[in-house]
């Protein structure tokens, strides 16, 4: 989960690097490191631990590292600890073969015993390290080509890689290859980039091809040539990005996440307009017909993090709307469990990156069985939207916060309008109600704004609470998922201990862990349990918590329960995740900013989780 970027063309590369590389440090930040080259002179490797920054200052902003052609990196370690020695780039023993990887060589202890015994020497303790020397061992040993060489280094590499690597005797270029690691290429006017990720070269270029699995590319400036295992010439073809370069900045908020916060609003209206047209919910783009739609027995949702509370909470509502039996879970379980699948079922895999690796294997799991598979993704080309047989594109834009808000916010209207369409073509809802829950979806982009509009009385209870040392969400029904996503965003970010309990759940064993002055926050959308937890928020104040009540406008005798109380616009129940949760994701960032903490990257945590 690292990034990489490369540029070859005219210009300096080191700054261009750089600043490739500032758009890329969510996805780690651990330590960082160049390569250049100036014409065929000795391939420069710089590197410095910690953040990007520490890179910056000692190359002078890229000043001092000269050349027109090279690679750099930003690290989250999986192999080895953050040192200087582990970050990227990694070079052959000779300093002829330097790359820069990210994901996993799962097997590399056997090929870095094969190299030892054949006489290479390691300085890391990094997988890459291990690729490098092998390219560089295939490369001298057959007297080929860098493909030849890549290519016979990618037959015995198992795992998961995007790699790019400058040959000492191929000046100027620079060869990239790539497995279920994300990766595009860019070309603009005689330069050509690399990157894990389109934020770092949208200021450069709109011009991207997508590199597919076990393929290699050459990068010459302004050039770009792909070839298959075979070594064999493939064409690809060129995509133009569409996102708005000011998109992947921060436009003027303090930090990401908030800025990702204020944007739901329109994520959310334009994942509905996606799909619905005229009071109509139409899935043609999707590729999914209502005869499909009609055979589905049994959906499973399978996702990691915020995007399985979207699962939970759409389990709720498909199962209520369109009775069909949902099964939610989590895709690091799913995939080894051996589940028995109904061939008749859908499975639903949901991801923001598309990339996420245990989430990726859990689809590839599903088509090996012969199931159908939808894909709810955020990142147009990810790997995930590639493989699965039919894509619901969540249209959030870039996210850049490690802690997910908007792309949260429109995956739930992916399920949602599923939800919706199922029941309408299964015959589950007749036309008045299909044209309310339609109506009801169409309101929420503006009920949300207005819960923006209302966040400083949020940040004001926010500021005392971060000395807090535990927080429990409960909620039932819809209002756990919701409470589980609460409590996620707040651990995530604040770093202050928190879970997610069923209401009714609480008192078989957690509730012995709540002291006096404990936050307690319960979750009340759903006016048919609302009693039921507010019988159990009673419970928890007897035990001395101190209460936070989250409800919709009207249930004012909460007033007389908890101590403070915030309320978000009625919509219909089976849509409340979308406007309860960002009270409680403003919550989690008022907190982490009045704790001083690096709300956008938080500690030990990256932004698309490619590793297992
Ligand atoms: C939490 C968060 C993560 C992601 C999870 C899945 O705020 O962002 O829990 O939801 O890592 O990531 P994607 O959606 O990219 O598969």
């Amino acid at each position: 989960m690292c990034g990489i970027v490369g540029f070859t063309g005219a210009r300096q590369a080191a700054p261009i690097l750089l600043d490739g590389l500032a758009k890329l440090e969510y996805r780690g930040y651990d330590s960082a490191g160049m390569a250049v080259r100036d014409g065929d002179g000795k391939i420069e490797v710089v590197k410095a631990k910690g953040r990007l920054s520490a890179l910056a200052e000692k190359t002078n902003n890229g000043q001092s590292l000269a050349g027109t052609c090279g690679i750099g990196h930003t690290r989250w370690a999986t192999h080895g600890e953050p040192s200087e020695d582990n970050a990227h780039p990694h070079c052959s023993d000779d300093g002829n073969v330097v790359a820069v990887h990210n994901g996993i060589i799962e097997n590399y202890q056997e090929l870095k015993d094969k190299l030892l015994r054949k006489g290479y020497q390691f300085y890391s303790s990094t997988d890459t390290e291990v690729a490098v020397k092998l390219i560089d061992y295939y490369y001298k040993k057959y007297l080929g080509t860098p493909v030849d060489a890549i290519n016979h280094a990618m037959v015995r590499i198992r795992g998961s890689y995007a790699l790019a690597v400058m040959f000492m005797a191929y000046p100027g270029e620079i060869y990239v290859a790539r497995k279920d690691s994300p990766m595009i290429l860019g070309i603009e006017d005689g330069e050509s980039y690399l990157a894990s990720d389109v934020p770092a070269i949208l200021k450069y270029t709109r011009n991207v091809y997508y590199i597919g699995n076990m393929e290699i590319g050459r990068l010459e400036k302004g050039r770009v040539t792909f070839y298959n295992l075979d070594g064999d010439e493939i064409e690809k073809e060129l995509t133009e990005i569409e996102w708005d370069a000011e998109a992947a900045e921060k436009a003027g908020f303090e930090h990401f996440m908030m800025k990702e916060i204020h944007e739901q609003p329109k994520a959310v209206e334009d994942t509905i307009r996606s799909v619905v047209k005229d009071g109509t919910i139409d899935f043609s783009g999707v590729g999914m017909t209502e005869e499909d739609m009609r055979g589905i027995r049994q959906i499973y949702i399978v996702a990691c993090g915020s995007a399985y509370h979207v699962g939970v909470a759409a389990q709720y509502v498909i199962e209520d709307m369109a009775k069909i039996p949902v099964r939610v879970e989590l895709a690091s379980e799913f995939r080894y469990r051996h589940p028995l699948l109904d061939p008749e079922g859908l499975v639903v895999v949901i991801s923001q990156s598309g990339e996420t690796a245990d989430s990726l294997a859990a689809l590839r799991e599903a088509k090996s069985r012969g199931i159908k598979t939808l894909g709810i993704v955020n990142v147009v080309g990810s790997s995930i939207a590639r493989e699965a047989d039919n894509v619901f594109y969540t249209l959030a834009g870039p996210e850049i916060a490690v802690a997910t808000t908007k792309a949260y916010s429109t995956q739930l209207i992916a399920c949602y309008a599923l939800a919706v369409q199922l029941a309408k073509v299964r015959g589950e809802i007749d036309d008045s109600q299909y044209a309310y829950y339609v109506a009801e979806l169409e309101t929420l982009p503006e009920k949300m704004q207005r819960i923006i509009g209302d966040k400083e009385r949020i940040q004001w209870f926010a500021a005392k609470q971060a000395a807090a040392k535990d927080i429990f969400f409960i909620g039932r029904g819809i209002d756990y998922a919701i409470s589980l996503e609460g409590s996620l965003k707040m651990k995530e970010i604040s770093y202050i201990h928190s879970e997610a309990y069923a209401a009714g759940e609480l008192k078989h064993g957690t509730i012995s862990l709540i002291e006096n002055g404990t936050l307690v926050i319960g979750v009340l959308t759903q006016q048919e349990l609302y009693e039921k937890t507010v019988s159990n928020m009673v419970e928890c104040k007897s035990r001395g918590a101190y209460l936070m009540g989250l409800t919709t406008y009207g249930n004012y005798n909460i007033e007389d329960t908890a101590d403070f109380v915030v309320y978000v616009p009625k919509t219909d129940p089976h849509f409340a995740t979308s406007l309860a949760v960002i009270p409680l994701q403003l919550m989690g960032y008022y907190v982490s900013v009045a704790k001083g903490l690096d709300v956008d990257k938080p500690r030990n945590l990256a932004k698309s989780v490619t590793v297992e």
